[in-house]
């Protein structure tokens, strides 16, 4: 068979069973006070569609961290917002402030579970995609084997599509950012690790990689020479990227650190927030439930 339909079988076989998956039950659900991922996700689109940027990372009468405070990267909080709108039009009780906290029906869970396929679809299967057939040796049918393998890891369908979370897009920009390294296009490589980063903070464990190919890759070069601007380049993009994506943020330094102490929260601890309701996302990627 041609090498591009054995691949949209594979693309079709990694989309029904992240859909088959969904059709099961989220972490958490119907379980108050807190109910699960699932619930702080849709939480963050009431908080960041009702209240101004300033007001989302702290505590206020309209903003109880203690409820599924926003505590991951800008990014997130965009894509939280943008869900809000379409949200909002579809049913306006979704995202209602206050009274939408554990809002739960089965059209809303179609909703939610629609966003993270969409996701998958725009940002992380692409790069598998690309990756597959750009960066990896071996003859097409190799190819294609490795990119079913990678479609249907398990690992990540669970968590995003039974516990409900959007690793698709972190480690999707991640992807990205692989692929644009692989390539040769460094500049857009950062830009989508950055990307990555932004969104979620866990991307901090691939940074160490990216630094010291990239930094090898200017010493290589020549610190003196060519190297020299290539590091220029590179820090550049990382830097307007960052700077980007942390604009409402950047005028006051009061936000800034309030952001920088919701992401890490050194004094809370790492497991944080409500210990019994909140698996966090380490030990959920290592015992991802779908209840
Ligand atoms: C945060 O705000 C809520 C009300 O929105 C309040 O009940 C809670 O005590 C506040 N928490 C802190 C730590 O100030």
């Amino acid at each position: 068979m041609e090498t591009w339909s054995l691949i949209s079988i594979c693309v079709l076989l990694g989309l029904t069973t992240r859909w088959a998956v969904s059709f099961s039950s989220y972490s958490g659900a119907g379980k108050a006070p807190m109910f699960g991922d699932y619930e702080a996700q849709r939480h963050w689109q009431e908080v960041t569609y009702n209240l101004p940027v300033k007001e989302w990372y702290f505590n206020t009468t309209d903003n109880d961290l203690g409820y599924w405070g926003l505590d991951y990267p800008p990014l997130t909080a965009y894509h939280s917002l943008l869900c809000a709108h379409i949200a909002k039009l579809i049913d306006p009780a979704w995202v209602e402030l206050h009274t939408s906290r554990g809002y739960e029906s089965a059209s809303h869970k179609l909703f939610m579970r629609t966003t993270v396929l969409f996701a998958d679809i725009v940002i992380y299967i692409p790069a598998v995609i690309l990756f597959c057939f750009y960066l990896t040796d071996g003859s097409s049918k190799k190819k294609v084997a490795t990119a079913l393998c990678i479609l249907l890891y398990p690992g990540l369908i669970l968590i995003d599509y039974g516990h409900f979370q959007y690793n698709s897009v972190s480690l999707g920009l991640a992807l990205w950012g692989v692929v644009g390294l692989g390539l040769g296009w460094d500049l857009l490589g950062s830009l989508a690790f950055t990307l990555a980063l932004n969104y979620k903070q866990m991307e901090l464990y691939h940074s160490l990689p990216f630094f010291c190919y990239l930094l090898g890759k200017c010493i290589k070069q020549g610190l003196m020479g060519k190297g020299l601007l290539l590091l220029v380049k590179i820090s550049l993009t990382v830097l307007v990227t960052f700077a980007f994506c942390w604009w409402p943020f950047l005028s006051d330094p009061q936000q800034i650190l309030q952001v920088l102490h919701r992401l890490f929260p050194v004094d809370r601890g790492l497991f944080e927030v409500c210990p019994l309701t909140r698996s966090s996302d380490l030990t959920c990627l290592s015992f991802p439930h779908v209840s």
